[in-house]
C-alpha cells in the first residue's frame, strides 16, 4: 500500500484516560497505517482522553449518559453524533458502557472491542483478580468484533503474558496493558487491510 491510499476512518469511544486511543493515534501517524481517527467520543465529559484528542486536533463529541432516561435514547444520540463522521469502524477503547443490540446491529462487523483477558476466559469485569485467584499461569488481552452477546464476538488478535507469583491485579493489569497497546493497532491494521482489499 502506498501512503496516498485510502484510509479507513475510525470513531473511537472512550470512558477514561484513553491510553489505547493514544496508542492508536500514534500508529495512525505512520503514513502506511491504513486508518485515521475521524472522531473520539466519550459518555463522560471529564474523560482524560478527550483532552489528548483536543490537543491533537481530533474532533470530539460528548454524549453524557446521565442526561438520558433510557439506554435506547442514549445510544440513539451516540449514533446520531457518530454518523456524520461516516466512520468505517467503531473502536471501543476502554469504553465502559454495555452497548445494546439495536446499536450494535446498525454497525454489523464494524465495531471492535479490546478486553483484558484471553477470551473466552474471563468475560466481564475484574478479569485480572479472577485469573490470579484461579491460579492461572497466563493472562492477556483480546481484540474482537462486537456482537450483542457480551465479550463474545469473533477474535481478531490475542496477546498473552505470564502471571507471576507476586502479581496483584494492578501489576498484572499494567503488564497486560502494554500488550493491549500492541494488539489494538495490529488488529485495526488487519481489519482495515481486509476491508480495503474487498
Ligand atoms: C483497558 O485495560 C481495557 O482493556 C479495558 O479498560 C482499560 C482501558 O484503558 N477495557 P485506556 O482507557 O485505553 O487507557
Amino acid at each position: 500500500m502506498s501512503d496516498t491510499s485510502e484510509k479507513l476512518k475510525l470513531a473511537i469511544l472512550i470512558s477514561g484516560r484513553g491510553s489505547n486511543m493514544i496508542t492508536i493515534h500514534k500508529a495512525c501517524q505512520d503514513p502506511y497505517f491504513p486508518a485515521e481517527i475521524a472522531l473520539v467520543l466519550s459518555h463522560r465529559p471529564d474523560a482524560k482522553g478527550l483532552t489528548y484528542a483536543q490537543e491533537h486536533n481530533i474532533p470530539t463529541e460528548v454524549v453524557d449518559h446521565k442526561e438520558y432516561s433510557s439506554r435506547k435514547d442514549f445510544e440513539n444520540e451516540m449514533n446520531s453524533r457518530i454518523e456524520p463522521y461516516k466512520p468505517d469502524l467503531i473502536i471501543l477503547a476502554g469504553f465502559l458502557r454495555i452497548l445494546n443490540a439495536p446499536f450494535i446491529e446498525k454497525w454489523p462487523n464494524r465495531i471492535l472491542n479490546i478486553h483484558p483477558s484471553l477470551l473466552p476466559k474471563y468475560k466481564g469485569l475484574n478479569t485480572h483478580a479472577r485469573a490470579i485467584d484461579d491460579g492461572q499461569k497466563e493472562a492477556g488481552c483480546t481484540v474482537h468484533y462486537v456482537v450483542p452477546e457480551l465479550d463474545s464476538g469473533p477474535i481478531i488478535v490475542q496477546k498473552s503474558v505470564p502471571i507471576l507469583e507476586d502479581d496483584t491485579p494492578n501489576t498484572l493489569a499494567q503488564r497486560v496493558l502494554e500488550q493491549e497497546h500492541i494488539a489494538y493497532p495490529e488488529a485495526i491494521k488487519l481489519v482495515a487491510n481486509k476491508l480495503l482489499s474487498t
